[in-house]
């Protein structure tokens, strides 16, 4: 190669990095993070190994193959720290100890060894916007007015109309200091205050104990919360109870972000691990400043498409209303807009969702062809898959007749909200029924036993009716489960770079019946077909021209796509 050409080529390569940092190359030049999907567990659902009725992290360790099998990065799993387990973990009493219900620190470091012997890593979440009102910080700043941690949490003399997000006020007094609390989340869930740079250090110790541990990254949860308004002023009622969403009043507060920055540059920075922030209301033209090049994490789990049936990020489930499937594919083009030049975490369920099927696909689909078809968008868009627990075996909701049935304490703040807006108790259970985070807490499945093999006890909570057909045994060896669908699917993505980094073009967006779209590089494209509606669906042109089906959840052809039909073609 002669100086000039030399000199032009490395040009163009610098240009096209700029341009293009991630796809220009192929998928050799993504991160591990970015190649593979990533599974979530809710420990206390996964296995229990001691017949107590929840999960341990011996139980995750016993599984390590099976999850392997999926083709993931990494594990993701929902808090094991020390808790009273008013929220599940999210309630945290000591953020470097695991809770004995989970087992020990050498359980956890042998899930570690063992994760890393198949190449998996663990991801924690960090749970930094409150702690649990038993944790030591709270004990010592409620008992006085003037202790060290007097200002360690947010104290006010007079309190505000907020509704905190699990219902009643966001506000509770305290006897000792004769003043309020503030609790975005549960009562005993009270928020810190990150005003108070010995708050944020003692945050920061507490994750970089888990990085000194090995970890691969973290999720942080409800993290658009940690910035609170200068004033705190009433809210303009929304319930008839004269109360109005503490979300809405504090919810991505101006000057989040240089928290955040402090935090990426305490913690994350120097590290070969990611990072995926939980921002409900942060906006996809938003997300340029939070991830990405100048962003904060690696990626967000912004909510517009689980959110597309609520108004607001106040999430009041009696005011859902029916899913408009152009509203979703928007959301879901919107952020894969944004995210063009950066990196989208790509999720239809989660611990606080309801199963993906019974979620986005109309009453009345066959549940099996539904569950693959979601997997084939979350396979095919672009970004890293989030696989939750059970999605990949076609999980559906449950459903209890009685409130008092439900442990999920958001359930029970949406049901007297729901009763308190003049809801009849049937009306209001409905809505439970329908967006309970116990949907999607019920116990694994793993074979047709006695408790689908979660526990040898009394599963903490019921497992789901429809065990016997839908487990791990049972589908492994069905060639046709949506298990074995989950992995073709992973193993067709990991190994093409047009599905890990091509472009997204959506086509139809109108189209209120079919969702379809196309990832192309190099003159290579893809293309994903879906039909939303129970019914025959004529296409809109000849779209199929040139294209050859290699995977779909019907086995044959036709011109025309039948009821929950999903294909993927190549062209
Ligand atoms: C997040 C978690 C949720 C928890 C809440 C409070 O939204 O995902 O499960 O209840 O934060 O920590």
């Amino acid at each position: 190669m002669n100086r000039r050409t030399f000199i032009k080529g490395a040009i163009a390569l610098t240009a096209a990095t700029y341009f293009y940092p991630n796809i220009v190359f192929g998928a050799e030049n993504f991160k591990w993070w970015q190649k593979k999907p990533v599974y979530q567990i809710y420990p206390k659902s996964f296995l229990d190994t001691t017949g107590k009725g929840t999960g341990d992290l011996r139980g995750i360790t016993q599984k390590l193959d099976y999850i392997k099998s999926l083709g993931v990065s990494a594990i993701w799993l929902t808090p094991i720290y020390v808790s009273p387990m008013v929220d599940n973990g999210y309630d945290i009493a000591d953020y470097t100890a695991i809770d004995p219900r989970f087992g020990t620190m050498e359980d956890f470091d042998e899930l570690i060894a063992e994760a890393k012997a198949r190449d998996i890593k663990i991801v924690m979440d960090l749970v930094f916007n409150h702690t649990s009102d038993k944790h030591a910080w709270f004990l010592e700043s409620k008992s006085s007015r003037n202790n060290p941690k007097a200002d360690w949490y947010i104290w006010r003399d007079e309190k505000t109309n907020w509704r905190g997000i699990f219902g009643g006020s966001a506000w509770q007094w305290c006897e000792e200091r004769q003043q309020y609390y503030l609790h975005t989340f549960a009562t005993q869930q009270p928020d810190l205050n990150w005003e108070n740079p010995d708050v944020r250090r003692a945050l920061y110790d507490a994750a970089n104990f888990w990085l000194d541990k090995g970890v691969g990254g973290f999720r942080v949860d409800a993290i658009v919360y940690i910035k609170k308004p200068k004033t705190f002023v009433d809210g303009t009622p929304d319930a008839l109870d004269g109360t109005c969403a503490v979300h809405n009043m504090i919810a991505n507060t101006d000057g989040i972000l240089d928290f955040l920055h402090e935090l990426k540059r305490e913690v994350f920075d120097g590290h070969d691990i990611f990072t995926v922030g939980e921002a409900n209301s942060v906006k996809p033209e938003e997300l340029k400043y939070w991830v990405g090049k100048d962003g904060v994490f690696n990626m967000l789990f912004e909510f517009s498409h689980v959110n597309v049936m609520f108004n607001n990020g106040d999430e009041v489930w009696h005011r859902s209303k029916p899913i408009k499937l152009s509203e979703l594919k928007k959301a879901l083009s919107d952020s894969q807009a944004a995210t063009k030049d950066s990196w989208y975490p790509i999720y239809f369920e989660n611990h606080d969702k309801p199963r993906s099927v019974n979620n986005f696909f109309p009453h009345g689909s066959d549940k099996i062809l539904a569950a693959k078809a979601l997997a084939i968008i979350l396979f095919t868009l672009r970004g890293t898959p989030f696989i939750y627990q059970g999605e990949e075996l076609g999980f559906t909701n449950t459903q209890f007749d009685s409130i008092d049935d439900y442990d999920d304490i958001s359930s029970h703040g949406a049901y007297n909200l729901a009763r308190s807006d003049g809801l009849s108790d049937k009306e209001a259970m409905r809505f439970v029924q329908k967006f309970s985070r116990d949907n999607a807490r019920t116990p694994m499945q793993w074979n047709s036993d006695k408790n689908s093999g979660f526990t040898t006890g009394k599963a903490w909570l019921p497992v789901h009716k429809d065990f016997a057909a839908c487990n791990v045994e049972v589908e492994e060896h069905d060639a046709n489960s949506v298990l074995n669908f989950y992995r073709k699917l992973s193993t067709l993505r990991n190994s093409s770079d047009v599905l890990i980094g091509g472009d997204y073009a959506e086509l139809y967006p109108k189209n209120e019946e079919l969702y379809i779209f196309t990832r192309s590089l190099g003159g290579k494209k893809f293309m994903t077909i879906v039909n939303f509606t129970t019914h025959k669906v004529n296409l809109p042109d000849k779209i199929f021209d040139g294209a050859k089906k290699i995977l779909g959840n019907y086995a044959d052809e036709k011109n025309y796509l039948r009821a929950t039909e999903a294909a993927i073609y190549e062209f």
